[in-house]
């Protein structure tokens, strides 16, 4: 059983096995909370990223996938980077959105983590409305099988709060 957590607060600075990273595909860090983890996290992130770039994923990562480096100076131990779709009135993306989460939960899985802190992926640069971003996020880690057994949703700021914290049940 994988008990949901939601908490209003810096992801950089929470004590998890493993923070996932609302990424892009470069992975060569942006703004957001990409931004925050590299910023705090050190170079050592990047470096890790450089090399991932260079052997696995020359052309990027691709949206919906799900990466590790190390979370450098972070007290987490790892970064799991993950691509979010930008949001889209005219396609529906959100199985894209769902693949984010599932495929963190599964590199979670392939690293022996056990505790993982989310973001809102898709719902800052990338225009996801939050609402539906939240229905989506917490949805898709309740229905995973994982061997996580806390998924914590750390939200920067009350809106975000409130809407992830609806979704408890
Ligand atoms: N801790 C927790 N949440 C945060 C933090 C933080 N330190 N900082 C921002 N958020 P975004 P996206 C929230 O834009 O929409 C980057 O440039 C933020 O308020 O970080 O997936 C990447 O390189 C929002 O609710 O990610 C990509 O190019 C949520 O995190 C692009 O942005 C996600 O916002 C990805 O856009």
């Amino acid at each position: 059983m994988t008990a949901i957590e939601f908490v209003q607060g810096d992801i950089t600075r929470q004590s998890v096995d493993a923070i996932v990273n609302a990424a892009n595909s470069s992975l060569l860090g942006g703004g957001g909370v990409d931004g925050a983890i590299h910023r705090r996290g050190g170079p050592e992130i990047l470096a890790e990223c450089r090399k991932l770039r260079a052997s696995h994923y020359g052309k990027g990562l691709r949206t919906g996938q799900a990466v590790a480096t190390t979370a450098g100076k972070l007290d987490a131990r790892w970064v799991i980077h993950t691509v979010g779709p930008v949001f889209s009135r005219s396609e529906d993306r959100s199985e894209l959105l769902a693949s984010c989460y599932r495929e963190s939960l599964r590199v979670a899985d392939e690293l022996g983590a056990r505790t993982v802190a989310f973001p809102a992926v898709s719902a800052g640069i990338y225009g996801w409305p939050m609402d539906d971003a939240a229905r989506i996020a917490v949805g898709t880690v309740r229905d995973t099988e994982t061997a996580v057994t806390e998924a914590r949703f750390v939200l920067f700021d009350e809106r975000a709060y409130e809407a992830f914290a609806a979704q408890a049940r």
